[in-house]
């Protein structure tokens, strides 16, 4: 049985925990807890320090830099990733998404529009169509563009140089990207989730910028319920401020922060209703797995890919889930943080045979 078990009790569009960007998230463009220089961004070290370097060796021989494909969960900061190359790169960024560029001329605007060296910044790349994407082949690749106009004998065609410029595409799913694209950008690199050591970080950056007391405490217990996420510790930060000054005097403590995530049902490693509600289903509904994606998803009332880019990640980073062949297993840990008893058999339960 594939019921929507949970159709009607739980606001799945409302989640604290959502990754999806928000307007209280950005400030509209200008967000003041954004980073502007490698120097001020905290984490995702090795993409960084990769980047330090690509960006000073295009700037020492005056070309642009290679393409950049950034991926990995929502809310890691790709956007403002991008901002700070351009930023370090010292020329403009236009920032655009897959869905929005509905059609080949609207790229084509783009592309012609943007000054040598340029990064031009698309989020979600593997929503793009394929006449879309079929511009942007020669774009990258000779910098230029071939434009048709008219029909029958009046066609014409068109090749126009464009000037140099730096595509960096954001993806949460890089399988979906078509194997020309992929292999169009010559620099490839994985947004990791962030440890509660550099969310801790990010949080008292963040309340010294809005101008909010926390303790290393508070800022500490934020981060280990942000689920890895950025978007979503400074998300808390701004919520548990109201709490703070409401119940205290302002300040964030461990307490008030503990008391406050605890009022938003947000539990102690950062997982929902809906998280929990999951790992419940397939405990309930099908032993704790294997199950597949779809099943899950039909269970929940939530699509498959919402699933495997937002919830998963973050479940198998704390070893909650695992993949197998057959599908997704909940583990042993995730029984005991449910507070329920693991059953002997499971495939979760048994020993790893490379476990040292
Ligand atoms: N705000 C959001 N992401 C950040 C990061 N990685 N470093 C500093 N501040 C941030």
């Amino acid at each position: 049985m594939t019921a929507n078990v949970f159709s009607d009790d739980f606001d799945f569009e409302n989640r604290i925990v959502d990754t999806t960007e928000i307007r209280e998230d950005t400030f509209e463009g200008d967000n003041p807890l954004r980073p502007k220089t490698f120097e001020d961004y905290i984490g995702q070290e090795k993409a960084k320090e990769n980047l330090r370097v690509y960006i000073e060796a295009a700037k020492l021989r005056g070309d642009p830099l290679d393409h950049v494909l950034l991926y990995g969960p929502p809310g890691l900061g790709k956007t403002t990733l991008s901002a700070i190359i351009a930023n370090e790169l010292g020329v403009n960024i236009r920032i655009t998404s897959g869905p929005a560029i509905e059609k080949p001329g609207d790229l084509a605007a783009l592309l012609t529009n943007l000054n040598p060296g340029d990064v031009l910044f698309i989020d979600e790349i593997h929503r793009m169509s394929r006449s879309v994407e079929e511009i942007l082949y020669p774009a990258m690749e000779d910098f230029a563009i071939d434009i048709i106009t008219g029909k029958g004998q009046m066609a014409a065609s068109y090749h126009l140089p464009l000037p140099k410029f730096t595509l960096v595409g954001a993806t949460t799913r890089k399988g979906q990207l078509s194997a020309p694209l992929r292999d169009r950008f010559g620099v490839d690199l994985r947004l990791e989730l962030y440890t509660p050591e550099e969310l801790a970080k990010i949080i008292t950056r963040s309340a010294v910028i809005l101008g909010i007391p926390i303790e290393p405490e508070g800022a500490m217990e934020l981060a280990s319920r942000s689920r890895g996420t950025p978007r979503i510790a400074n998300r808390f930060l701004k919520r548990v401020r109201d709490f703070a000054q409401v119940m205290s005097e302002g300040v964030i403590t461990d307490k008030i922060a503990k008391t406050a995530l605890d009022r938003l049902e947000v539990d102690s490693l950062g997982l929902d209703q809906n998280d929990r509600r999951m790992l419940t289903a397939m405990i309930k509904n099908y032993g704790g797995g294997p199950v597949g994606l779809d099943t899950i998803a039909a269970a929940i009332g939530e699509e498959a890919v919402t699933i495997e880019d937002v919830y998963e990640p973050y479940l198998m980073q704390i070893g909650f889930i695992s993949r197998t062949p057959r599908g997704r297993c909940v583990t042993a840990l995730a029984y005991e943080h449910l507070g329920l008893k693991p059953p002997q058999n499971s495939l979760s339960s048994q020993p790893s045979l490379f476990e040292d």
